[in-house]
């Protein structure tokens, strides 16, 4: 649990709100949280997803797994506690976006239930869409597309979810997408669907 620091800090609203910002952008803020086994395709698909909302006309933004832990979250491994606060940032950051009008998509295993439901805690009613890219471990495993699966079976990889550290499955995720049953494409368009189907998108 990250514990408040800082003491004599007042927040300052400007005149411009998020509503107006949403005006302005023609879509609403929200954050689609992508979770799921390493290999099950949250940043294939988050990508997809972006590219199919670029083309429709929205601006979106991916956060992934690696590429934040190169910069913002750098100083983080893979404990239990620092799992929990790479996906604590991920969770703040996400909602900064969403805030401004953007539609933020999270591409993290985040495997913790509990760290999961912090971050939709942070978000307004409505604007955190749980994406529970589902595959079975051995397809996920046979996809290995960055050879985790071989060096954690190895033993070179300690803590690697699905191996020797659990996934907590979403009990209530907005969508579930199984992508060893649908192409990508029919994936992408799962979630545009729902985007359209709850005017979060025109
Ligand atoms: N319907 C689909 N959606 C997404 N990916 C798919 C689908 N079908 C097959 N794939 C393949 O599955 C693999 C998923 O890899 P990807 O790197 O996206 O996984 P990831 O969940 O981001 O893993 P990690 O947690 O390690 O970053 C890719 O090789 C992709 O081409
Ligand atoms: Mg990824």
């Amino acid at each position: 649990m990250a514990e408040q620091k800082a003491t004599n800090i007042t927040w300052h609203s400007g005149a411009i709100t998020n509503e107006d910002r949403e005006r302005l952008l023609n879509q609403k803020g929200i954050v689609i949280w992508y979770t799921g086994l390493s290999g099950s395709g949250k940043s294939t698909l988050a990508h997809a997803v972006e590219e199919k909302l670029f083309e429709n006309g929205n601006i979106s933004y991916v956060l992934d797994g690696d590429n934040i832990r190169h910069g913002l979250n750098k100083n983080l491994g893979f404990s239990p506690a620092d799992r929990e606060e790479n996906i604590r940032r991920i969770g703040e950051v996400s909602n900064l976006f969403a805030d401004s009008g953007v539609i933020a998509m999270t591409a993290f295993i985040s495997p913790y239930r509990g760290d999961r439901d912090k971050a939709r805690e942070l978000v307004p009613e409505g604007r955190f869409i749980e994406v529970y890219v589902k595959v079975p471990l051995d397809v996920a495993e046979s996809r290995d597309p960055k050879g985790l699966y071989k060096k954690a079976r190895a033993g070179e990889i300690k803590e690697f979810t699905g191996i020797d550290a659990p996934y907590e499955e979403p009990l209530n995720a907005e969508l579930v997408i199984d992508t060893s049953e649908h192409s990508l494409e029919a994936s992408a368009d799962i979630v545009i669907n729902y985007l359209k189907e709850k005017s979060l998108i025109n």
